[in-house]
């Protein structure tokens, strides 16, 4: 089922008679009970995208459907949803039960029946020890379930976030974003979450959904997105160190060819591949680049050991080619070394658009 239904969103502002264009026929599903997390780096418009769903900002053209019902005209606060943002504003001079129950002290509520809700969100989401408790003596990552406690605690059942997670440091931004997917999976609720960081899209969303020049380039499950992306910019965005491309031509389906190089093309891959010859752009992910094997001679320009597995930068001729080695053995820095790039994950994309060639 869907939850959030956005029909060709557009938007854009006036700054100083100048107009800027900020979504330009944006479309999308959101399914319901999942996870989805719309990436896109800083200005693309992913909080102005969030604030369209919640009312907060309206768009100059499009429909946003909330269950299957047209809200464009529904204030924020009829649109039956809760919004969480970048510094999870709560209240320092209340307790963390003040708090969770600010909302519904507004409703004017029996105090009973608030006691009630406040201690049923609170143990959901365990804080139900910290109810006395001031903000300030709180961890980033307690803080932020305290918020989160309170923009459910009406029986909300989606919930849009922007940068959650953005001012915690990094560590506890992990641990932040485990508890926070668990959450999601434990109370079966819809999450939209923006963010500019590809790492935390993929552990995070069910789906992610890639936000870039004004539209939805494309949506699916992480892995789908990583091994298959749609179009180059995504082969770039998504994945750290990107994809490497690699500009060549195709030889029936059998070959790839660039500077005098041949690739053998997999069956697995030529199978998918929706196009004969010519000249096509060839991606391979650093991990799925073999060392050691192959006929193919490059020259190592750069070391970069990352614990576990080590990040090679090789060139070939004038192709620049990163390589995630998994072997600890040291490699050094000028070394000639072979490199076999057929592999069953390769992929091609169109040399001018951009766009894949492969069937999904
Ligand atoms: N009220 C406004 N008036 C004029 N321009 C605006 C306004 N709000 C946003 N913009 C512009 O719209 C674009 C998108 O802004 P938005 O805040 O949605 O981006 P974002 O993707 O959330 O970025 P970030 O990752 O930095 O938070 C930016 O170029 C921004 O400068
Ligand atoms: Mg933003």
């Amino acid at each position: 089922m869907v939850k959030v239904l956005l029909r060709n969103i557009y938007k854009s502002f006036k700054h100083k008679k100048k107009v800027v264009d900020v979504l330009s026929g944006v479309d999308l599903k959101i399914p319901d009970g999942k996870f989805t997390v719309i990436l896109a780096p800083s200005g693309e418009g992913k909080s102005t995208l969030l604030r369209i769903i919640a009312g907060l900002e309206v768009q100059d053209k499009g429909d946003v459907l909330i269950d299957g019902r047209n809200v464009n005209d529904f204030p924020p606060k009829d649109r039956d949803l809760a919004m969480v943002f970048q510094n999870y504003a709560v209240y320092p001079f209340l307790s963390v039960y003040d708090n969770i129950a600010f909302p519904l002290k507004i409703m004017h509520l029996p105090k009973e029946q608030i006691n009630k809700k406040v201690r049923d969100i609170a143990k959901m989401l365990r804080i139900d020890p910290l109810l006395d408790r001031k903000p300030m003596q709180l961890s980033g990552g307690q803080r932020q379930r305290v918020a989160i406690a309170r923009s459910l605690v009406k029986g909300t059942k989606l919930l849009l976030m922007d940068e959650p997670l953005s001012n915690l440091d990094a560590q506890l931004r992990t641990l932040a974003r485990a508890e926070l997917k668990q959450l999601q999976k434990r109370l079966g609720i819809t999450i939209v979450y923006v963010t500019h960081d590809q790492s935390e899209a993929m552990v995070l969303a069910d789906y992610v959904a890639i936000l870039h020049a004004g539209k939805i380039e494309d949506i699916d499950n992480p892995l789908t997105i990583y091994k298959r992306p749609v179009d180059t910019w995504v082969a770039g965005f998504i994945g750290n160190p990107p994809m490497n491309l690699i500009e060549g031509k195709l030889e029936k389906k059998h070959s790839f060819v660039f500077e005098k190089h041949k690739v053998m093309i997999p069956p697995s891959v030529a199978k998918r591949l929706k196009s004969k010859g010519s000249r096509v752009i060839f991606g391979i992910r650093p991990e799925d680049v073999k060392l050691g094997s192959g006929s193919i001679k490059g020259r190592v320009t750069l070391v970069e050991p990352l614990g576990s597995q080590t990040l090679l930068h090789v060139a070939v001729g004038d192709v620049k080619i990163q390589i995630i080695a998994f072997h600890t053995r040291l490699i050094e820095l000028n070394k000639e070394v072979n490199i076999d790039l057929s592999s069953e994950n390769a992929v091609f994309f169109n040399d001018k658009t951009g766009r894949t060639l492969m069937e999904k």
